[in-house]
This record gives C-alpha cells, sequence and structure tokens, in this order.
C-alpha cells in the first residue's frame, strides 16, 4: 500500500516527464536471450552536466558541508597550525641580556660559616709603628674580630712563600697567614675555625693580604684568590674604607660597593635578537610542513571511499575538481598565514613584521609557499590509499624537504670546506618549496642585523633576501598544479608507457602483445556454453557499435599484479532489461563495472554504453550512468539531504527542480527519517540506500548497481526491489547480488560469471531449464539404513543418481523428470516411508541458487576433468533444492503485489494446503489457504518450454513441494 504509493513518486522523478504504461515496458521486456533490440538507444533524457562554474561552487559547498560538522579537524587543520606558531614564537621571549639586583660586595662575601666568622683568605697586614691606627683599620676590615696575632716564621718572606706555607699548614692551626716585609707577623686563626676552615677547601685558593706601608701613604698589596669574582674589589674596598675610617678619624665611616652588569650595547643586542628570531624562523617550519599534510586527508578519503569516482562518474569534471578542492584548502591555509602573522605581530617581531615592506614580504612568502606545497602534497596523495598514512608520510617529506635541508644548508655553510658545494646544492634545495620558506623567513629575520653591521643595505624583496625563493615558489606553483592535473588525467602514467615502448623498440623487443587472443572460448580449461558463445557472435557481428544500452566486447581487465578479472567478455543488454550479474566472489563483477565506468582502465576490448565508447567518450557516457558501488561512497559528515543535492546539482538538475526530487527520492528509499542525519551514522543499510538514490537521481538510462542489497533488512529489500524494478523500465540496469531470490524476483537475464567469464547467460527459468532439469529428493534417515534406501530407489528410480550422502543422514538424490511425475515420486516415498526409516524427505525442482552453486562449483573444482560440453553440465549437476522458508514467504509476499508478476498472468503463486495423499502434477490448491502444513509452490499453468515469450522473471515450472512428515 503505502510502499506501491512512494514507489510510484520515485517513478515520477526518475522518469521526469514521460512515464511509459505498463503495455509497453512489458513489450520491451524481454524474457531471454537478449536479441538485438531493434531501435537504437536513445535515452529518456539527455542533459549533461552542470555548468562548470555551479560545479565549482558544489565542490565548496560539499566541502563546506562536511567542514561545519567537524569541528576536531577544523581544530587540527586550522587552529593547530596558529597555536604552535605563537608557542614557537615563545622563543623570542627568552631574556638573554642580563639584568637584576646589584651585588653588594665586602669580604664577608666569602664567609662561608656565616656571619660571625671573618673571611678566612685574608690576613691582616702588620701595623707600622707609623701609622697603628690605620693598620689596625684595614685589619678590622679585612678580618673582622677575633682574629690573634702570632709571630710568623721567618721562613716566609714573600707570597711565593706564604702560599707554600699555608698549603703545607691547612690541616694544622696555623691557617693563614700575612706577612710584612719589615716585621713579619703571621696570624693565627682560632681553633674553632678550623673545622669550617676544612670545610671551605682551603687549599682552592689563599688570599693573603700584603700591606707594604711606607712613611706617607701605606702602599698595600692584595693577593687574591682568582676564583672568586669579587674579591679584588671587595678587598680593595676593605683597604679603601680603612683609610676613610683613617682619613675621617671616624671609625664608623663607611661605604657600599657594589658591582651591577652593564646594559647590552645596541650591536650585542641586536645581535641576540636577530639569533633568536633566527630560530623562530626555523621553528616555523614545523607547523607549516604539517599544513599542508593534513588538507590530504580529505580528499584520500573521498578517493578512497570512491565518492570521488562517483562525482566524476555523476559529471563532475576532474579540473574543477581540483580547483575546487584547491580554492578551499587554499582559503583555510590563509586563514592560517593571517593568524600566524596576527601571532607575529603580537610578539612584535621586529625583524618579520617590523614594517610594511617585510609584512608584505613575509606575506607573499607565506602565501606562495601554500599555493606551491598544498599541488605538491595533492600530487603526492595519489601515493596513497589510506589517508592517515598519506598525512603522515607527506608531513614526513616535507619536514625533510624542508626543515632539515634548511639545517643542512646552515650547518654545510658553517663549515668552511662545505660552503662552495652547499651553494650549487641550493639550487636544487630550492625545488622544495619549504626550503624556500625556511630560507626567505632565515633571510628575513637576519637583514636588519646585516644592514646594521655589514652597512648593506637590502630591502626584503631583495635578491638575496627572498626574491630568489619568491622566484623559485612562483614556479613551482605552476609546476605542482600541473604535475597534479597531470596525475589525474593519467598523464603521467601514458608518458610512462609512451617511455616503455620506446625503449621497448630501441632494445628490438616486440610490442606487448597485450594478450589479445580473441574470439570464440578455447581458452582455458572448458569450451563455452552455447548462450554465451551466441552471444559472442552477436555483439561481434556488429559492425559499429551495437544498439544495446550496454555493449561489452571482448572486454578484458589484466591487472598490474597479472590478475585476470575480465576475460573478452562479451555482453549487450538492451534497454528495459534488468540484467543479473552472478558469481562468488573475486568472478569480476565488480571489475566490469569499474571498468565501464571508468574507475579502472581497461587491458583490451571495448564497452559501450548508450553506443559511445565508455573508454574515449567518458564524458559523453557519464551523462547517462547512474552507479552504485560496491561499497558505499558516501561523505561521513554529509546528511543524506546534502548527498542528493550535491549529486543532483553536479548532475545538471535545475535548481527549482532539485528540491522536490530530493524529497522524492527520500521517500522511495526510505531515508526520511535519516534525512538530516550524517551519513557517517547510519546504519549499513541505510548507508545503501543512499548510495542506491544516488546511482538513481538524475534519470541515468544504464544503472549500474553492485551488490545493492547487501547489509539491507529483508523489508527493505524488498522495497528496493520495487525501486529498481520501476527503474528498470525505462533505462537498463545491471545488478550483481548474492542473493538468487533478488535475482529472481528482478532480473530478466542473468549471467553466472566464473573466472572472469561468462559460464552462462540467460533467463531464470532458461537457466533453471537447462541445468536444472529434473527432481531433488532429499532425504533424511539414519545413515546405517543408507543402504536400503539406495536398493529402494534402484528399484523404482533406476534413473536416480545420488547427489549427496552426508554423514549426518541425508541423502540427496537427483531424479530426471522425463517419465517421472512429481506424483508419482511423492506417492511412493510417502507409502514406503515408514518402512524406510525416513525421518523426513522433500521433493522439489532445482533452485536458481542450485544452478549457481554448481556452476560456480565447477570453477572450485575447475582443471580436474575440464571436460564437459554443455550437455556434460547437466551430469554434473548438483541436486536442486527448495526450502520453504520465511523468504520463501516473503518471495511470494513481494510477488503478489509485484505488478511485474500479476502482468504475467501465466505465473500463479500460490500457498498450498498440502494433502497427505500424493497430487498430480499441475495441481493447484487454494491459493489464498494461509494455515497448515505449507508448501511453497509456484505453478506455471501454461505449457512447459513455452516460457520464452513474454515470460518475465520469476515464473518457474513444475511444483516444488516441500513436505515435513
Ligand atoms: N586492484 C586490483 N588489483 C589486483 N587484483 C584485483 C584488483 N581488484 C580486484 N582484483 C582481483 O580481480 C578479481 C575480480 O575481483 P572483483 O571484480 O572485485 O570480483 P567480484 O566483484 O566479482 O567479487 C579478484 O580475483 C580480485 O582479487
Ligand atoms: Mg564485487
Amino acid at each position: 500500500g503505502g510502499g506501491g504509493s512512494t514507489a510510484s513518486q520515485l517513478e515520477e522523478v526518475s522518469l521526469g516527464v514521460s512515464t511509459p504504461s505498463y503495455a509497453n515496458k512489458n513489450r520491451e521486456r524481454k524474457g531471454s536471450g537478449g536479441v538485438g533490440h531493434p531501435e537504437p538507444p536513445r535515452p529518456a533524457r539527455v542533459r549533461g552536466p552542470a555548468p562548470l562554474s555551479v560545479q565549482f561552487i558544489e565542490v565548496l559547498r560539499k566541502r563546506w558541508n562536511c567542514a561545519k560538522r567537524d569541528p576536531v579537524g577544523r581544530f587540527y587543520e586550522v587552529i593547530l597550525p596558529i597555536l604552535l606558531v605563537a608557542l614557537v614564537m615563545l622563543i623570542l621571549l627568552l631574556n638573554i641580556s642580563p639584568s637584576g639586583p646589584s651585588l653588594e660586595l665586602e669580604t664577608q662575601m666569602y664567609n662561608l660559616l656565616g656571619n660571625t666568622s671573618p673571611e678566612p683568605y685574608v690576613t691582616a697586614p702588620v701595623t707600622p709603628p707609623s701609622n697603628v691606627g690605620f693598620s689596625t683599620r684595614v685589619e678590622q676590615n679585612l678580618l673582622g674580630t677575633g682574629v690573634n696575632l702570632v709571630g710568623m716564621s721567618p721562613s716566609i718572606k714573600d707570597s711565593t712563600n706564604m702560599s707554600l706555607y699555608l698549603l703545607d699548614t691547612r690541616f694544622e692551626n696555623l691557617k693563614f697567614a700575612g706577612y710584612c716585609p719589615d716585621d713579619e707577623i703571621l696570624i693565627e686563626y682560632p681553633e674553632n675555625l678550623k673545622e669550617g676552615l676544612q670545610l671551605s677547601g682551603v687549599n682552592n685558593g689563599e688570599v693573603v693580604a700584603n700591606a707594604n706601608y711606607t712613611e706617607v701613604r701605606p702602599e698595600l698589596t692584595i693577593m687574591h684568590n682568582s676564583t672568586g669574582y669579587h674579591s679584588i674589589p671587595a678587598h680593595f674596598a676593605a683597604y679603601t674604607k680603612a683609610q676613610l675610617q683613617d682619613q675621617t678619624d671616624d671609625a664608623g665611616a663607611d661605604y657600599e660597593v657594589a658591582s651591577h652588569p652593564l646594559p647590552l650595547t645596541a650591536r650585542k643586542s641586536l645581535e641576540l635578537k636577530a639569533i633568536l628570531s633566527l630560530f623562530a624562523a626555523l621553528f616555523i617550519l614545523i607547523p607549516y610542513c604539517y599544513v599542508p599534510a593534513t588538507f590530504v586527508v580529505f580528499i584520500v578519503r573521498e578517493r578512497a571511499v570512491k565518492a570521488k569516482h562517483l562525482q566524476l562518474v555523476s559529471g563532475l569534471t576532474q579540473w574543477v575538481y581540483w580547483l575546487g578542492t584547491y580554492v578551499w584548502d587554499l582559503i583555510n591555509y590563509i586563514i592560517i598565514v593571517l593568524g600566524t602573522m596576527l601571532v607575529f605581530r603580537a610578539y612584535q617581531d621586529e625583524d618579520l613584521t617590523g614594517d610594511t615592506e617585510s609584512f608584505n614580504a613575509v606575506l607573499t612568502l607565506f602565501c606562495l609557499y601554500g599555493m606551491a606545497t598544498i599541488p605538491l602534497s595533492y600530487s603526492l596523495s595519489f601515493l596513497f590509499e589510506n589517508h592517515t598514512t598519506a598525512q603522515i608520510s607527506i608531513a614526513g617529506i616535507l619536514f625533510v624537504k624542508g626543515f632539515l635541508l634548511v639545517i643542512t644548508s646552515a650547518l654545510l655553510d658553517g663549515i668552511s670546506g662545505t660552503a662552495e658545494i652547499n651553494e650549487t646544492l641550493k639550487f636544487y634545495y630550492r625545488f622544495s618549496p619549504a626550503f624556500c620558506l625556511g630560507e626567505g623567513l632565515i633571510n628575513l629575520s637576519v637583514r636588519r642585523l646585516r644592514n646594521l653591521l655589514l652597512g648593506e643595505n637590502t630591502s626584503p624583496w631583495d635578491e638575496e633576501v627572498i626574491g630568489r625563493a619568491i622566484k623559485y615558489l612562483v614556479a613551482e606553483v605552476f609546476v605542482f598544479c600541473l604535475l597534479t592535473l597531470a596525475i589525474e588525467y593519467k598523464l603521467t602514467k601514458k608518458a610512462f608507457r609512451g617511455c616503455k615502448s620506446v625503449w621497448a623498440s630501441c632494445c628490438g623487443r616486440g610490442g606487448s602483445g597485450s594478450g589479445a587472443e580473441d574470439g570464440a572460448g578455447a581458452g582455458q580449461g572448458y569450451p563455452e556454453d552455447e548462450d554465451v558463445a551466441e552471444e559472442r557472435k552477436r555483439i561481434l557481428s556488429y559492425p559499429g557499435s551495437s544498439t544495446d544500452f550496454v555493449c561489452l566486447r571482448n572486454l578484458t581487465k589484466v591487472y598490474g599484479n597479472g590478475t585476470r578479472a575480465v576475460d573478452r567478455l562479451c555482453l549487450g543488454i538492451p534497454r528495459g532489461q534488468c540484467f543479473g550479474f552472478l558469481g562468488i566472489n573475486g568472478a569480476g563483477k565488480t571489475t566490469t563495472m569499474k571498468m565501464i565506468t571508468g574507475e579502472v582502465g581497461v587491458t583490451s576490448g571495448s564497452a559501450f554504453v548508450m553506443s559511445m565508447n565508455a573508454e574515449t567518450q567518458r564524458t559523453e557516457v557519464r551523462k547517462h550512468m547512474g552507479y552504485c558501488p560496491q561499497f558505499d561512497p558516501l561523505f561521513d559528515r554529509m546528511t543524506a539531504r546534502e548527498h542528493l543535492w550535491h549529486y543532483a546539482t553536479i548532475r545538471g538538475i535545475r535548481r527549482d527542480r532539485i528540491f522536490p526530487i530530493i524529497t522524492q527520492v527520500l521517500d522511495t528509499v526510505g531515508l526520511n527519517l535519516y534525512a538530516d542525519i550524517p551519513a557517517g551514522t547510519y546504519s549499513g543499510g541505510n548507508k545503501r540506500k543512499l548510495s542506491l538514490g544516488l546511482a538513481l537521481i538524475g534519470e541515468p538510462s544504464v544503472v549500474f548497481l553492485d551488490e545493492p542489497s547487501s547489509g539491507m533488512d529483508p523489508v527493505s529489500r524488498r522495497f528496493m526491489w520495487d525501486v529498481i524494478e520501476r527503474v528498470a523500465r525505462r533505462c537498463c540496469v545491471i545488478l550483481t547480488t548474492h542473493s538468487m531470490e533478488e535475482c529472481e524476483a528482478l532480473c530478466s537475464r542473468i549471467g553466472i560469471m566464473v573466472g572472469g567469464r561468462l559460464r552462462c547467460l540467460g533467463s531464470t527459468q532458461h537457466l533453471k531449464n537447462r541445468f536444472g532439469k529434473g527432481y531433488n529428493l532429499e532425504a533424511k534417515l539414519d545413515p546405517a539404513r543408507f543402504a536400503d534406501f539406495e536398493s529402494f530407489m534402484r528399484k523404482h528410480f533406476p534413473l536416480a543418481v545420488i547427489a549427496e550422502k552426508l554423514s549426518n543422514g541425508i541423502l540427496r538424490y537427483e531424479l530426471p523428470r522425463d517419465g517421472v511425475s512429481l506424483a508419482h515420486i511423492f506417492g511412493l516415498i510417502e507409502k514406503n516411508k515408514s518402512e524406510l526409516g525416513l525421518t523426513n524427505y522433500s521433493v522439489s525442482q532445482s533452485s536458481l541458487e542450485r544452478v549457481f552453486i554448481q556452476i560456480a562449483e565447477k570453477d572450485y573444482s575447475a582443471g580436474e576433468g575440464g571436460n564437459g560440453s554443455p550437455s556434460n553440465a547437466v551430469a554434473l549437476m548438483a541436486p536442486g533444492e527448495a526450502r520453504c522458508d520465511s523468504e520463501a514467504w516473503d518471495r511470494k509476499d513481494h510477488h503478489r503485489r509485484n505488478p511485474l508478476a500479476k502482468n504475467g498472468s501465466e505465473v500463479e503463486l500460490a500457498t498450498l494446503q498440502l494433502q497427505r495423499t500424493a497430487t498430480n502434477e499441475g495441481f493447484v490448491g487454494d491459493a489464498d489457504g494461509e494455515e497448515g502444513l505449507i508448501v511453497g509452490s509456484t505453478v506455471g499453468a501454461s505449457g512447459m518450454g513455452s516460457e520464452s515469450k513474454q515470460k518475465p522473471q520469476g515464473a518457474t515450472n513444475g511444483v516444488e513441494i516441500l513436505a515435513s512428515i
């Protein structure tokens, strides 16, 4: 009910104006074969991608949408670098110039024992008779109190002797002595000072005052310990104080002597500041190496989740994508630069922002650095698939190329032997923008100093300052931008290949050959199935391109590691067909889609979409293409609505039509509840729904859906089937899935791919008929009684073959359909079941799943045998089976409200209440019977074998009976 109405809304949306009637689309749907469509492919609606300016704005809007919900990312990208710069600039605040309080100088300074003790390094002069008062004062000033004067040994005649004497006696009572040439007197310290003297390490130095008095002016020689910085002034002060007291005759006369550091000279302080700002300039490189690396995170992730590819498929122009990205990143970068300049200003960095000229120079330098480094990181980003690795590695590369190179260069410059070589090397260093930045900043930092000290008169823009760096940076901006675009457009790869082929031809090695053995199957292992061979013939017989919407001709993909993922695939899919691409994991389904959508290159062969070559006319082709990749190509921080807006705009849908379309798509895929929640928070199924919505928006003529239902709940899945069903009518849908049920529900034609090649091709029914003929009998019984059962079977069904014999008591037989009726089998077994000891048993027709497993199994065991002609396949077949499980219920339910199934009037889906007695083949039960023992049954009312006409998917002939008795 509700589902139906919303689904029809999507139809209106995706069909645009023209909604074909049911009758039309039924005519369009071919049962099997997919024989060439008579009319040439004409898309329902051709619409070019949006104008470039609109695309450009969309790229920016996308970034804004993602950025605004990511404050943490913003912090790391923009705020953190500015904070780092601020931190680095703290260096400038280091205060190296000396200041502080004055140091008062007195002999007591060297008194290590406290105030009461005299300074132990000094002896007093001898008092000359002529001026007793003065010498006493000197003595007091030098020694303080408590010193005994004793007679000195006559051997001590001079200062040398004195020192030796002191050294010899340092552990004795006599510690210090002074002498006077006239009257030799030894001063002995009191005993109580001995310990202290030893502690203070007397041998460190002995200070002796030698008063050499004359009659008039006493001459004083002060011998001092040179390890005491201030001992001369201190002792001299003691002496002059004594003089002062002597002159003024005032024993209390005193003055202070102090030492105070001189302020730095202008030159010295300039030097210091220049060194600091040089360091600051160097360390600023660290945040600036990290900044461009953070910008690649988004683009690497976008590429890894295929969101970029989907945008390109939706019509985004590659260079516009890069331009938008570049502009967005530059805006972020300029915010960082402005923040940096503010920090410089705040720190009053005279050298970098002192005058307008320097300010402008620094600003230019930073901007050019960003403009060059950002595309450089873009180019490097192509090397990485993981955004974290990309960020760390690129930051590392920039760091080595910048910071370390600057330091290396500075070191080499400093060593006289290497300075000259370094001048030459700098030419190469400058290819790294970070080196240019570092060099420029350092040159600017020391420019003022050089001007002052060396008398130079340079302006910031001069060649030796930043002029050269700027020239290099300007060139690098262009070089790296072009490099990015060249990589994007795979020019580098082509150039590389060109070089390789030139080299190969020079060396006389033949062309690569490219494995172009074409045509009919006789490749490896087994011969091609007849249906597949027929399709190949049909495709290859077209002169130019076929009339199919999608046409693959010998499409081949060999990956770089030698994996032949797709091997000479030939397939045509007409309009209105939903083609089911089946195959085990690694069969090459996704690779096929990737080749058609242009995500990976085609090794050989070609793919045509709407008669246009998917490789050479990529832009044209993409207008008609919708793609839902295997993994959700979503931006975690964008909501469903924003996603739809983004892709709708890129697709070129007019602005006034976008809103209703978005609303309706949201309705249709059932994402209304989540429309305004970031996609990163969605469950797997909801992500899938959004991816599907993105593939459908913009009315593409060809829709590729790679496992669209994986991870979806059964309700959503059925909902999605309705959507796909409707879309498939007017365009052509290529679908891969692992759900056979889905395939039966949706696909009018199925190809099973094994190892890169189609193993079989046709409608569901066709495949079942060809590969799943007969019935499948599964019995569960005691393994001990297997022999009885086997003989029973041999007797009654001599053609039955044992397909499977499991130790858990399951025995599976395969019975050819010819000549045996289901009723007969059923009746016979029912009659004998207790005798045979059957716990339960089932009889069924082969299901698609059986067919698939059997075909895929062949691949697993491929290599052994490899004999099978097409008819052999039947013999190899594993028995089919059908289960009446809840999913089967759902399917029937789906079919019941599936307009197509209804339209195919020969399909009757019934739930049967099974009678215990045997029934005839073709028996039809009560279609509405619900309760009781249930058998899932699909009954073909029309005769078997006539299904080729107008048979929609899902119709199966015969009766499937599962009985539990
Ligand atoms: N980028 C790649 N490089 C090398 N081999 C790849 C690459 N992608 C896929 N393959 C290989 O190609 C084969 C087909 O893969 P794929 O197309 O993804 O299978 P499917 O979608 O059918 O599960 C696999 O064997 C896979 O390992
Ligand atoms: Mg796949």
